[in-house]
């Protein structure tokens, strides 16, 4: 919490403050174990043991003593924050703006919530714990990640290549507006093999410079793979191109950020719709991008351009939420393993999309196997019929919550084909096994029992 420590230590110097506290002082390396033991707020591991994020969530980059003893963040409502004097204003821009190098541990300043603010810092540090990113930024949706990572990525003549199918937002900018900045898409579909990457990196090659590699995996929503060591390979074959190779962008929103860590398949950067499981109940919109601190430092410039950032009250409602992030993703995941079993079982159901049924001998289940350290609790299934049985369905939900959206506490479904995949073409639909059948649910944190009871009731009023 690198920024807020800089702005609350301008004060007397008193007896009990560390040498580099002071503005000013040059920073000593021995004092830098002294600081962590009394501060204890960037703890990485204790008596020699690593901690566990889920440990760190409760206190990472954040220091109570500055916040008269606060034990949580508390939310830094305001806009903009006072310069102590002209000549520390001016210092705060030339860091902010790169105007000049920072001298040795440097710390930048609090200027203002577009550009800074604590609650979004102590949140980027801890979001980076989960995947060991370097860095991260949060943003005010998934889509604004996603849209304001591209457009620092891409430029007028470049290729994307991505995977399909995309969240239906994805799709649109791809197919709708950033043609309008000259930049054209090669998709290749998820859950193929990895000759389908190569191929598609090497069409879109032959068109122009490849901007970017986007994959979503699991896909939204048929929960196909696509395997992000083969996309970074395939990156590294246009090594030469000009302005350097292509970034393989991941968009982990399904499985992240703990049944799945693109960055260790030697992804680029990693996107979340922080709206899901991250958020968790539903009652916020945000999202993030981490990855090492070279790529994310653009990114930044664009969102400070763009303000594409969150504000601080929903950083401090994730912060809130990341704290419980492994007991809910890990009782979603134990609930949807039971549901899935109970529709796989169900004389309506025709096929159950879930990871964990993947068998061995499928190019999928050695990716899964790879990549994924859990199927996680969202999926889609096809009934036996089409749409009028799946609203039927839809329609007699009791617990389950007939809305789009995914990763909260509550259960939800919706039919992809008319709701958030209502964007793609019919024929499009077709080809990437988008059924008028299709279910998707989020399994929340209820009894599954209950679950169960419900998709019972609803299945058998089909
Ligand atoms: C996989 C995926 N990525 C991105 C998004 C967009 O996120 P947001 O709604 O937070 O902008 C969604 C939304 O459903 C999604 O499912």
């Amino acid at each position: 919490m690198s920024f807020y420590r800089e702005r609350r230590v301008r004060r007397p110097l008193r007896p009990d403050r560390l040498p580099h506290d002071v503005p000013g002082r040059p920073f000593t390396d021995g004092w830098e174990p002294i600081m962590e033991r009394r501060r204890g707020y960037r703890h990485k591991s204790i008596a020699g043991q690593p901690l566990h994020p889920e440990t760190q969530m409760m206190s990472y980059g954040y220091d109570p003593q500055l916040s008269e003893g606060a034990v949580k963040v508390p939310i830094f409502q305001t806009s903009t924050f006072v310069f102590k004097t002209a000549e520390e204003g001016k210092e705060f821009f030339e860091i902010a703006y790169g105007l000049r190098e920072k001298r040795p541990h440097e710390q930048p300043g609090l200027i203002y919530s577009r550009i800074n603010n604590p609650d979004l810092q102590v949140l980027e540090e801890r979001l980076t714990l989960w995947d060991r990113a370097e860095s991260g930024l949060v943003f005010s949706s998934g889509m604004s990640a996603i849209s304001t990572s591209l457009l620092t990525c891409l430029k007028p003549g470049d290729v994307l290549v991505h995977s399909d199918p995309l969240y239906g937002g994805t799709e649109y900018l791809i197919e709708k507006i950033l043609p309008r900045f000259g930049v054209s898409a090669v998709s290749f579909p998820a859950g193929h093999s990895t000759r389908t990457v190569e191929h598609a990196v090497q069409e879109a090659a032959a068109r122009g410079r490849v901007g970017a590699i986007l994959i979503e995996t699991p896909a939204n929503p048929t929960n196909g793979l696509v395997d992000v060591a083969a996309c970074a390979k395939a990156a590294r074959t246009l090594d030469g191109q000009p302005g350097g190779r292509p970034l393989v962008a991941v968009d982990n929103t399904f499985l992240g950020p703990l049944w799945q860590h693109p960055l260790e398949q030697h992804a680029d950067l990693v996107l979340y719709s922080l709206t899901k499981y991250a958020g968790g109940h539903s009652d916020l919109i945000a999202g993030a991008c981490l990855g090492p601190e070279e790529h994310i430092a653009p990114i930044r410039v664009l969102r400070t351009i763009l303000g594409t950032m969150t504000d601080p009250h929903t950083g401090w409602l994730l912060l809130r939420s990341l704290e419980t992030l492994k007991l809910r993703m890990t009782c979603s995941m134990k609930n949807a393993r039971m549901v899935a079993e109970f529709l796989a079982d169900h004389p309506k159901v025709r096929q159950v999309h879930y990871l964990g049924f993947l068998a061995k001998g499928d190019p999928q289940y050695d990716i899964f196997q790879r990549q994924c350290q859990s199927a996680g609790s969202t999926f889609s299934f096809e009934i036996h019929g089409g749409e009028a049985e799946a609203f039927r369905l839809l329609n007699a939900l009791q617990v389950v919550r007939l809305a789009v959206s995914l990763g909260g506490t509550e259960s939800l479904m919706q039919h992809p084909a008319s709701m958030t995949h209502s964007d793609v073409s019919p024929d499009k639909q077709r080809r990437l096994g988008i059924t008028p059948a299709m279910l998707r649910i989020s399994v929340g944190v209820e009894h599954p029992g209950d679950l169960i009871a419900d998709l019972g009731q609803a299945l058998a009023q089909i």
